[in-house]
């Protein structure tokens, strides 16, 4: 057991910007060290994000996909129930399985992992505080991969039972009869969802008179709404919650207009918190090295990752731009690459978004509502999943694909999916714009029949010429 390591670079936090940019780093001959507090790797994505909330969505779309629409397909089925036990241990294995392979690749890819909490003591010097006792690092460079956390609501304390975070949601001992979501954002709609499905009454409580949360195209938004209250999930929009209390084993929430208004007392088993996450530095020591933090809690950095300490780089949650594992991801990568001298190219304007509801939604780029903003002339080519064959067939007509092109150049601004499998149908359109590519080009390109990609196709087909074929 060494208690002190020498460095080419210490990456501290090993969630998806982390992690990847620790291998990445190690590939390109860096000698590394990676910095994690948490007895597992991963971060909030593996561990209480990305992956378990799919493992839950996936599986409880499957159940009640069996239970109300098997009979109509002809499948006929006993009596459909579910194990919520069993489903939750499900979930935990998908993670364990996730989160064990990082160690594997640190491993494979000879990182050396220190467990502890990092501190950054002076620009070449980490230290990390673990069960073992202290560990010091010299380094030539440093990444914080920190992430983030949950926002906190003003005076309220979280049980993670009653009154929880999605790390308590994704967690629960049993379905709640009544479950109030504060939040119409990804999480609130995902995890409401996952309840929704095992018979809960869910009602989503939105500040904004939109769904969806940042970014959304407000056509979409409203799509998703008409679908999800159709599913049977509730929803109080343009509402202010103003206190949230425990109360003879129930919760009470005080809600009221959000222009002001009558209050009104809503009341619920689980009230599930959601209205966003902010970075987290806590213990990080950016102080020793006089890094500080922006309006917003994050670290400042440029275009290349750096921060204003010379050899001292962040990525992901903890920096500007969207909280998603493949953002953070990418920096992690390009970030490491431009310490070794190479090019650092990110395009903020190609990173896809996805909510993982039925359907999901999948967008990139600019909405009709940015365009707008921007004073932009722009082309909108529609195509509904309902004249798709694919989706049709498969009964899953719910939806449509909306490109945004230039109106004078045809080049793709943004691309909108609501439908079925739109979170993978997003990629083809992430690439498209990533590539500079017009509508004409998509409409162009050879695509497989029958797929609902086909409905992408028509969509940018719509968006040059104006003429889909089979709508
Ligand atoms: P994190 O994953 O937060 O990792 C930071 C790591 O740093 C943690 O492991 C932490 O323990 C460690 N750390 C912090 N400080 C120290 C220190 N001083 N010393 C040592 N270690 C430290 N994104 C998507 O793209 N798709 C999704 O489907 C998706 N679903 C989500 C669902 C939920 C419920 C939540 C909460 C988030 C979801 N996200 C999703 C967001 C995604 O999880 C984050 O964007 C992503 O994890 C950010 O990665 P990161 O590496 O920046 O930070
Ligand atoms: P969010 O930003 O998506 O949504 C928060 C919602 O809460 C917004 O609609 C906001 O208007 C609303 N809100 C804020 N304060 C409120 C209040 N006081 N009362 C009522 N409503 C209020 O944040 P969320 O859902 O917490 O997720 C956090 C982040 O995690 C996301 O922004 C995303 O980056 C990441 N994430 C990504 C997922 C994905 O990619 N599929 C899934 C889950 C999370």
């Amino acid at each position: 057991y060494a208690t002190t390591h020498d460095a080419d670079l210490v990456v501290i936090g090993s969630g998806p910007g982390g992690y990847v940019a620790a291998i990445k780093a190690a590939q390109l001959g860096m000698k590394t060290v990676s910095v994690e507090k948490d007895p597992t790797l991963g971060g909030t994505c593996l561990n209480v994000g990305c992956i378990p909330s799919k493992a839950l969505l996936h599986n409880t779309h499957l159940y009640h996909q069996a239970k109300h629409d098997f009979a109509n397909r002809g499948i006929e089925t006993g009596p459909v129930n579910f194990n919520f036990s069993k489903m939750m241990e499900y979930k935990v294995n998908a993670v364990k399985a996730l989160t064990g392979g990082i160690g594997m690749l640190f491993k494979k890819n000879k990182v050396t992992l220190v467990r502890g909490v990092g501190t950054i003591i002076n620009p070449k010097k980490v230290e990390v505080k673990g069960e073992k006792g202290v560990e010091t690092i010299n380094t030539k460079n440093i990444l914080i991969a920190t992430g983030s956390e949950v926002t906190p609501f003003p005076g309220v304390t979280f049980d993670e039972q009653q009154i929880i975070t999605s790390t308590g949601a994704l967690s629960l001992k049993s379905v709640p009869k009544k479950m109030l979501v504060i939040g119409a954002g990804v999480i609130g709609l995902e995890l409401g969802s996952v309840y929704q499905r095992l018979g809960a009454e869910v009602t989503a409580i939105e500040f904004l008179g939109t769904i969806g949360g940042v970014g959304i195209d407000g056509e979409v938004a409203k799509t998703l709404h008409k679908i999800l209250a159709k599913q049977g999930m509730k929803f109080k929009l343009n509402t202010k919650v103003t206190a949230v209390k425990k109360e003879g084993g129930m919760v009470k929430i005080e809600v009221e207009p959000a222009k002001g208004g009558a209050k009104e007392t809503l009341d619920c088993d689980v009230v599930l918190i959601s209205i966003g996450r902010r970075p987290y530095t806590t213990d990080l020591g950016l102080k020793n090295v006089g890094i500080a933090l922006d309006d917003r809690g994050r670290v400042p950095v440029n275009n290349r990752f750096q921060t204003t300490v010379p050899g001292i780089y962040a990525i992901g949650d903890c920096i500007h731009g969207p909280m998603l594992a493949h953002k953070a991801e990418d920096e992690g990568i390009v970030c490491v690459e431009g310490i070794k001298g190479m090019p650092v190219h990110f395009n903020y304007d190609a990173i896809p978004s996805v909510i993982y509801t039925t359907p999901e939604v999948g967008w990139v780029g600019k909405s009709e509502e940015d365009l707008k903003k921007e004073g932009r002339a722009y082309k909108v080519g529609k195509f509904p999943y309902l004249a798709n064959s694919r989706a049709k067939t498969n009964g899953e007509p719910d939806g449509f694909v909306k490109v945004l092109s230039d109106k004078n150049t045809d080049v793709i601004l943004g691309t909108h999916i609501i439908g079925p499998g739109g979170g993978e149908l997003i990629n083809e359109a992430v690439l498209a714009q990533e590539y500079g590519a017009a509508a004409e080009d998509v409409a162009r390109v050879c695509h497989a029949h029958p797929t609902c990609a086909e409905a992408l196709r028509e969509a940018n087909l719509a968006a040059y010429c104006g003429k889909p074929i089979n709508f």
